[in-house]
């Protein structure tokens, strides 16, 4: 097969048959065109391979973009270090969900919202006791979630806009509350309901460390630090997450089961789980004398130890969410007067790894969950709820995403071909004849 590229189109030449085939090449606003390959198969009776979707568009897109090169993350079209900065989560998820920053107005409204649809049904409580209380909460988060699909059946008819929305909301509501709930069932303590004086950074953290006995004033720094931490993970386009919500709810399968699915896919360590496993590794490497042997491990081509937190899929330089969340560290580090020695050593890993020559040639730099996982635990949270934060931040991402894809008139459901490799067909053998 051989390819020549002439202005929108690339000709493909099938060298064992001399057929050529030209495919349209289509451009976005920014980033690479793509080629059209839809035709490939009916046209020329080839699949395209490409395990990981290394080389894979799988959607059109008008939510996030990035540019893994240039260290680049835009929400619809604003950076992340702006929005890190000005903005707060509930005007990222209304960004994220209608395509614009709301007005005051639309943004009062929005919040209320989201507010008014935060607390459970009652009867939803009665399920977190048929965990065991050392359950991991991210198993409770999937269960939990899916299990939504059986208490609000008036908004999984994906096809009424209305019900959609109000499965949105509710979704990016309750999602702090069922995710406290699990935090509050490992400790043995009394769930806490939501206030609705409160923002929603400040009612995660009130449902979470907040008792029924005394008052529970929310520090504000920890309350921005939080909302920040929301925005970094609001949406990261098509990561394997992402790409199992759309994958989900490509069969019309309801929101409530595309969204635990979608926290299946985050809990695993190479995603979402990496914020919990650096936090692991940071211990078990212990002291800042032990880096270097630990940086021989993670470049041993025979030793599956990987540095936690560092290298990722699209990016190729420094994750801008990577450089908010360091400024953020230091500063919740500051406020709260806690000496982090685990700090400490994430800097001088990150400052040798940097200058190492395996991370250099392999573009390797430290992700978003680098240094979350030391924000989080300075702010009280155990390691096993790094992941369900993340899960919680993301939910709107999905979401905006599922939605997208709902409403996108070209959907079809998802269905991947593959090589196969297995045996070709043979005979079916009785087992008394078998050797
Ligand atoms: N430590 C050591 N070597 C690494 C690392 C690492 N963290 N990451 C990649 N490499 C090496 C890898 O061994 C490979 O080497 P070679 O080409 O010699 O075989 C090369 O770099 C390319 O790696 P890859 O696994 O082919 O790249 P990928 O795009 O498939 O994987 C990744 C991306 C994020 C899964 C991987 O970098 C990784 O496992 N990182 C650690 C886990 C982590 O921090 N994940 C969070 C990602 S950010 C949050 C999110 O989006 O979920």
């Amino acid at each position: 097969m051989s390819e020549t590229v002439n202005g929108n189109s690339i000709t493909l030449q099938d060298n064992g048959s001399q057929k050529t085939l030209e495919l349209p090449l289509i451009s976005g606003t920014i980033g690479p065109q793509v080629i059209d390959i839809r035709k490939l198969y009916s046209e020329t009776g080839h699949f395209t391979y490409d395990p990981g979707f290394t080389a894979t568009g799988s959607c059109e897109s008008k939510i996030t973009y990035i540019d893994g090169d240039e260290g680049i993350l835009l929400y619809r079209g604003y950076p992340i270090e702006e929005l890190a900065e000005h903005s707060d989560f509930m005007e990222v998820c209304y960004l994220l969900l209608y395509g614009e920053l709301p007005t005051a107005e639309q943004k009062g409204k929005f919040e209320h919202d989201i507010t008014y649809h935060s607390m459970i049904h009652e009867q939803l409580t009665q399920f977190y006791r048929g965990f065991r209380r050392d359950a991991h909460p991210m198993a409770i988060m999937v269960g939990v979630v899916g299990a939504l699909s059986a208490f609000y059946h008036d908004s999984t008819d994906i096809n009424d806009p209305h019900q959609r929305m109000v499965a949105s909301y509710r979704l990016i509501a309750k999602m702090p509350t069922i995710a406290s709930m699990a935090y509050k069932y490992s400790q043995g303590q009394p769930f806490m309901y939501p206030q609705n004086r409160l923002s929603y950074a400040e009612n995660f953290l009130y449902t979470t460390f907040g008792v029924p006995c005394e008052p529970y004033e929310v520090n504000p720094v920890v309350a921005r630090a939080m909302d920040r931490i929301f925005t970094l993970h609001a949406d990261h386009e098509q990561n394997a997450s992402t790409s199992t919500v759309r994958l989900a709810g490509s069969s019309g399968a309801n929101p409530f089961a595309c969204i635990a699915a979608g926290i299946a896919s985050l809990w695993g360590p190479a995603h979402g789980g990496a914020n919990e496993a650096v936090l692991n590794m940071l211990e078990q490497i212990g002291s800042v004398d032990n880096v270097a042997q630990f940086i021989e491990k993670a470049k041993d081509k025979d030793d599956p130890f990987r540095l936690m937190g560092f290298g990722h899929r699209v990016y190729k330089n420094r994750d801008p969410r990577a450089t908010v969340m360091q400024k953020t560290c230091h500063e919740v580090l500051e406020i709260l007067g806690a000496k982090d020695p685990m700090f400490d050593l994430a800097m001088e890993l990150e400052r040798i790894a940097l200058e190492d020559e395996y991370f250099i040639e392999k573009k390797l730099y430290p992700n978003v969950d680098f240094y979350s996982g030391i924000i989080l635990r300075a702010i009280g949270f155990p390691t096993s709820m790094f992941t369900v934060l993340f899960a919680l931040a993301r939910t709107v991402g999905w979401i905006a995403q599922w939605k997208e894809m709902i409403e996108d008139p070209s959907q079809k459901i998802g269905r991947p071909r593959q090589l196969y490799t297995g045996p070709t067909q043979r005979p079916y053998v009785p087992v008394e004849q078998r050797a």
